[in-house]
């Protein structure tokens, strides 16, 4: 189970969800968050990873071409009146990703997810999420975390997240590494107004002269992981 019940349990509520997340600012904080990081071009193909109520499509330009993916059949639901037609929501579980033929992503986001997810899970999502990037396409991951330099009120915030595999940030780096690469990664604690340490994450697939030099015969590569 990778969620806490209790009172966690109302955010099941999309309403009270997206209320939630402007009551903490994360809508502010988001759409400044596609324009810095995720800077989609016109026409890019963007995949929202476990997207929730779609938020994100609200912030992208009207030209991306946007694919939604989340398990809770009340956000889709909510995404899909929200948005009408513009961008595709998939209702499933992340284990079931690759089984969806997506490809050719420009940007991938997954706000919020890896600390839902058990390492095994965390890893395999990670792994099917590249494989989905075009060559040179970007995975942007972003999730609370722990880290020595974090205060008290920090951590214990962090503690007590909904999602129940909030890890140490050198952990999320050590996963990412393990998947794609070497990512950029990024202590933030400034984003929203409670105490909070997350880390940002961004990961680009190897362009093709890159995947070309990784054949299982070059697997000695000198660079194996750029920074
Ligand atoms: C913290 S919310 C983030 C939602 C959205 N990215 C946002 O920023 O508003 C975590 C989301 O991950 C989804 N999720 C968690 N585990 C999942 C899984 N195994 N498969 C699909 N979705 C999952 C939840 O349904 C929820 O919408």
């Amino acid at each position: 189970m990778g969620e806490r019940r209790g009172l966690w349990l109302l955010l099941s509520s999309s309403l009270v969800y997206e209320a939630f997340h402007h009551l903490i600012g994360a809508r502010a904080w988001l759409r400044r968050f596609t324009r810095e990081a995720i800077r989609a071009g016109a026409g890019d193909r963007v995949l929202d990873v476990g997207c929730g109520p779609g938020a994100l499509l609200h912030y992208l330009p009207k030209s991306t071409s946007y694919i939604g993916f989340d398990r809770s059949k009340v956000y889709i639901e909510r995404a899909r009146r929200m948005h009408g037609g513009r961008g595709e929501f998939i209702c499933d579980d992340l284990a079931n990703l690759a089984a969806y033929g997506i490809h050719s992503v420009d940007v991938a986001v997954a706000i919020g997810i890896l600390h839902h997810l058990d390492d095994r899970l965390a890893s395999d999502l990670l792994r099917a999420t590249a494989n989905i990037l075009r060559p040179g396409g970007r995975l942007i991951t972003v999730d609370p975390c722990f880290d020595e330099s974090q205060s008290f009120l920090q951590r214990a915030f962090m503690s007590y997240d909904r999602g129940t595999y909030v890890r140490p940030f050198g952990r999320y780096v050590a996963l990412c590494c393990a998947a794609i690469g070497r990512p950029r990664a990024t202590l933030k604690q400034g984003y929203f107004p409670f105490p909070h340490s997350v880390c940002m994450m961004e990961a680009a697939r190897a362009p093709v002269q890159d995947l070309a030099a990784v054949r299982p015969r070059n697997l000695r590569a000198p660079h194996p992981a750029a920074p």
